[in-house]
């Protein structure tokens, strides 16, 4: 695809499921921000300052958009990643609220060691629930009164959905409970499935969704309300004075995201990333259907060989694996010297696959529109040299 023709012809990149490479256009919006209007954005008045404010506006209403919510009920705060996201609710819930915090089995260590962290702060129980074969959670039984649950809408390592999720959000909030939507792995190509979900709160980065290195919080206005805010700095005040200050998000509806967004942000990031989602929506069927063709005949190529291990059960363009008798580490190096840039390890999952599931290490490949047919070509030829 041309914009991503910098990609040399033997560079194959398989690790966009970390970080996505950046197409052509979002690299150019953020080389506009640095050389044409460098400014601190929701500040600054003059005209470079209000180029960037502009920017800023449109970035916010662009990623409502892609999740089909409305301002009205929500607003859109960035911060550095989703880990940095989850740990910033969970540390701004008020304490009284939280009777117990629920995570999931798969999940990354991003929401799995945070919820670790919380349970110790508060003297609260924490709870792993388990997850079906396809990815749903399993709730029977689970009372989310007073829980503040945190879990992905799809993993990692394979790309399995959490395919009941506006079920789960509906009983969390029948219970009582509060719920965050680890979105990681699901903005850059399956984002529709939690299109107008209603979580109190949804943590992705756009650095996985073809955007510059972000992160953002889409939370419920009516969330506001249930937070006692703990980090605080420049940019979110109206006045101060010597023991008590005004939060310019309590004063104006239009401010409200600025209680996540302490401090100086990535102003240039967040332009770029405006770009990014247009760029990402305009993606045709035909680049669609490569992805998912590249996905599909990569899946079969391992399926088809009785060495190679597959972690998912369905065809994902994010997919893990190991080949039995065979260190993932040296196959990654080995790739790695074809010109294959995949990962080995648990990729921050290490709870589930290595403590549950009991895998060695795993390869994982994760496409994405920068995949091109020759790459999936090549990458058999590598692999046939250890498989067969
Ligand atoms: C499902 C999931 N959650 C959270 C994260 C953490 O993302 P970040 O490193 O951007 O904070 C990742 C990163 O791979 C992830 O895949």
């Amino acid at each position: 695809m041309k914009d991503f023709d910098y990609l040399a012809e033997k560079a194959i990149y398989l690790d966009a499921a970390c970080q996505s490479l950046r197409p052509k256009p979002v690299v150019e919006a953020l080389k506009r921000y640095y050389y044409e209007h460098n400014s601190c954005g929701e500040r600054a008045k003059y005209p470079w300052g209000e180029k960037t404010d502009e920017l800023v506006a449109e970035t916010r209403k662009k990623v409502l958009k892609l999740l089909k919510l409305k301002s009205k009920d929500y607003f859109v705060s960035f911060t550095l990643n989703t880990t940095y996201g989850i740990n910033l609710l969970l540390n701004e819930i008020k304490p009284e609220l939280i009777k117990k915090v629920v995570t999931s089995e798969i999940e990354h260590n991003s929401p799995f060691l945070a919820t670790m962290a919380l349970s110790e702060n508060l003297g609260v129980p924490r709870v792993v629930l388990e997850r079906e074969a396809d990815g749903s959670l399993k709730t029977e039984g689970e009372d989310f009164a007073g829980a503040v649950v945190v879990v992905n809408v799809a993993a990692n390592f394979d790309g399995r959905r959490m395919q009941n999720a506006r079920e789960v959000v509906k009983k969390v909030h029948r219970d009582g409970g509060i719920i965050i939507l680890d979105a990681a792995q699901a903005m850059a190509h399956t984002g529709e499935m939690i299109e107008k979900t209603e979580a109190d709160a949804v943590c992705f980065s756009a650095h996985k969704m073809y955007g510059p290195s972000l992160g953002m919080i889409v939370a419920r206005r009516d969330l506001v309300p249930k937070l006692q805010l703990r980090f605080l700095g420049g940019g979110m005040v109206d006045d101060v004075f010597q023991d008590r200050y005004e939060l310019s998000a309590m004063s104006n509806r239009e401010h409200v995201h600025t209680i996540f967004e302490p401090g100086l942000q990535a102003w240039g990031e967040i332009c770029a990333l405006g770009v990014a989602v247009d760029w990402l929506e305009g993606r045709s069927r035909t680049e669609k259907k490569l992805l998912a063709d590249c996905a599909r005949e990569l899946d079969e190529f391992l399926r088809g060989s009785a060495k190679a291990k597959m972690v998912g059960q369905e065809v994902n363009s994010t997919m893990s694996f190991y080949i039995e008798g065979v260190d993932s580490h040296l196959v990654g190096a080995a790739l790695g010297k074809a010109g294959i840039m995949a990962r080995t390890g648990y990729f921050c999952v290490h709870y589930y696959l290595d403590k549950i599931m009991k895998y060695p290490p795993l390869i994982r490949f994760s496409l994405s529109y920068a995949t091109r047919e020759s790459d999936i070509v090549r990458v058999k030829a590598e692999l046939k040299k250890i498989l067969y």
